[in-house]
């Protein structure tokens, strides 16, 4: 077989054989295949797409290209959740506990933050202590003992996804749907459980801009998990203004705790509960998805949830007194309030501008070698629709660095829209996909 012959077939809008893709996918993974060839490849299906076999060939292609996890030593149905990503979202840290308190076994690999989205494995890493590199053999033990464990990804999963994805990253060939989908989904079959809940974000702090184009990914991604004969479901969920109040990473870990605790926002809450309970209906544990979000309800209520968070901070050495006591998260020096100009509604709330801000204040990373500061981020005090009075607080800045705070300010001044006029807000919860059909919202 011929790379020259895979391409030029891609290009003119043939469909790819199993044995073409993995002779592109594996050829270029061990080196034999040089990046313009697979980068050309990469454009051709950029261009042109790939059917749904195509993708999920890719897709077990690049999970099975390096180390897969078996989770078989751990009882019960292992759910996962990934979230394509959004500004606040910290939906991990309050369902993890939330879904393991009502029994399903969470084994979850997360990744750090990239660019204006942060990543579960940081905001852990702002407990004192907290270590997101245990054994795989402590993994599946907290799993079994506890229910929960949260790993940072291990450097060999799916290498393949990793060489091509940062290829992608510098051939314009990112934003490409069945690319994305199978990227995303070979990370999730090579993590081992048995089902998946996908958190497609959709709106300006996400991928996916408009609920069109989020249904479709969804769907994509539906598709090959239970093609690989995972039962996955999706909910698209809105990304235009941040998650909650809390962005930055001990902020936002604080803010989870109070979720946990039943005193988060209303928005966070409701997207843990929907997601929770389609994960708890996944894992065998509820008949329906209103029984499911009882049951987590009813976690809250009683603490349970929240005594779940303590154990599993204490089983991966975390100082769990800081759950009980947040004053422990380090404090960043330089605390500014944010006030509004003049009377009246906020319209919107650039999401994608509060994950820049926060990205400026040392709080996300630029590239894959930054360090972070765990203790900046930004609290959103007046959210879209919330009617304003001429300087009411609209959000609060947290920084080390003067500097970087007076930038910060400037981008989250610009972020913040008015209106005269009351605002209708977007619901939150858009679409659901399950295998049976799309549900809109
Ligand atoms: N996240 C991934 O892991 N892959 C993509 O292609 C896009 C987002």
């Amino acid at each position: 077989m011929r790379m020259y012959d895979v391409i030029e077939k891609k290009r003119d809008g043939h469909k790819l054989s199993y044995e073409e893709i993995e002779f592109a996918v594996m050829g270029y993974t061990n080196g034999t295949i040089p990046d313009y060839q697979m980068s050309a490849l990469l454009m051709a299906i950029y261009l042109k797409g790939m059917d749904e076999e195509e993708t999920l060939n890719l897709t077990m292609i690049m999970a099975n290209s390096g180390k897969t996890l078996d989770l078989s030593e751990i009882e019960g149905i292992k759910v996962d959740k990934h979230s394509t990503g959004g500004v606040g979202d910290k939906t991990s840290l309050v369902l993890g506990p939330m879904v393991a308190a009502c029994g399903v076994p969470v084994a979850k690999m997360s990744g750090r933050g990239l660019g204006h989205t942060g990543g579960t494995i940081d905001k852990l890493e702002s407990i004192e202590g907290f270590s997101t590199t245990i054994s795989t053999t402590d993994f599946i033990n907290n799993v079994n003992e506890i229910g929960i464990a949260i790993v940072g990804q291990t450097e060999n999963l799916a290498p393949a996804d990793k060489k091509i994805y940062a290829l992608r990253d510098v051939t314009a060939t990112v934003s490409c749907i069945p690319l994305i989908a199978s990227s995303i989904m070979s990370k999730k079959l090579a993590s081992g459980a048995d089902c998946i809940v996908l958190d497609v974000k959709c709106g300006d702090g996400a991928f996916m801009k408009t609920k069109e184009d989020a249904i479709c990914l969804a769907n994509a991604m539906v598709k090959i998990g239970n093609g690989a004969g995972r039962k996955t479901v999706a909910i698209i969920s809105d990304m235009d203004e941040p998650l909650g109040q809390a962005v930055g990473n001990s902020l936002e870990v604080i803010e989870a705790i109070d979720t946990l605790k039943g005193e988060g926002p209303n928005d966070l809450l409701e997207l843990c509960l929907v997601l929770g309970s389609y994960m708890i209906n996944l894992g065998g544990k509820s008949d329906t998805y209103e029984q499911g979000k009882k049951m987590l309800e009813e976690k809250i209520k009683t603490g349970q949830a929240f005594d779940k968070f303590k154990e599993f901070v204490s089983a991966q050495n975390g100082d769990s007194s800081y759950a009980d006591n947040c004053e422990k998260f380090e404090k960043a020096g330089y605390i500014y309030e944010i006030k509004a100009e003049k009377d009246g509604y906020v319209s919107r709330i650039c999401c994608e501008k509060i994950g820049k801000a926060s990205l400026a204040l040392g709080g996300g990373r630029e590239n894959k070698e930054s360090n972070i500061d765990l203790s900046v981020g930004i609290k959103i005090i007046k959210k879209v629709s919330d009617s304003i009075k001429k300087d009411d607080i609209i959000a609060i800045v947290y920084s080390n660095d003067e500097y970087k705070l007076k930038i910060a300010t400037e981008i989250i001044r610009n972020a913040y829209e008015y209106s005269d006029i009351p605002v209708q807000k977007d619901k939150l919860i858009k679409a659901i996909i399950t295998s049976e059909g799309i549900i809109e919202c």
